[in-house]
């Protein structure tokens, strides 16, 4: 299996220079990782909503998804809540596991941290079981960080 080319870490950065709309970034940012990756069927984030107390849907690739999540719940929320990334390599076997599209069957979802706050959370699935690999997670937390360098944690509060 091919594994993530960590130059993506400077096109993500270069593609989003100078840009000040966190929506902008983000959907530009899931449609790189998206159409860089192969085997995927879901690539985006969410985005914590402090007034709904929920991770709600943020720019995203691929099919329709669930639209608000807990804290706590499934695999976003729980990275989300223990501010660490988690690689599941059988969705199946993690309980809590939210289904929003049944050919999932691995995933990997990294904290996205702005400054001191984490505004939300990476996400991507694959229909392949195992999928991501440990250097994948590693190359895709540099992949945030330097996603969040371009995203302005107030910005994002005025829509979220
Ligand atoms: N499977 C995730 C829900 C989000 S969708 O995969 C897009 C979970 O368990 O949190």
């Amino acid at each position: 299996m091919t594994e993530l080319d960590p130059l993506i870490v400077a096109q993500v950065d270069a593609l989003l220079d100078g840009e000040h709309n966190p929506i902008t970034a983000l959907a530009n940012a899931s449609a790189l990782l998206y159409n860089t990756m192969p085997d995927l069927n879901w690539a985006g984030f969410y985005l914590y909503s402090p007034t709904n107390a929920s991770l709600d849907l943020g720019p995203f690739q691929g099919q329709v998804a669930c639209m608000h999540i807990q804290p706590g719940q499934g695999v976003v929320g729980t990275s989300f809540a223990q501010q660490q990334a988690l690689r599941v390599p059988n969705v199946h076997e993690f309980a809590g596991h939210i289904a929003c599209d049944a050919a999932s069957n691995s995933e990997v979802v990294v904290p996205l941290t702005v400054g001191t706050t984490t505004v939300g959370v990476l996400d991507i699935d694959s229909p392949r079981l195992d999928r991501f690999s440990e250097n994948d997670l590693k190359t895709l937390q540099a992949f945030a960080q330097a996603l969040a360098k371009h995203l302005d944690a107030d910005a994002i509060r005025k829509v979220y």
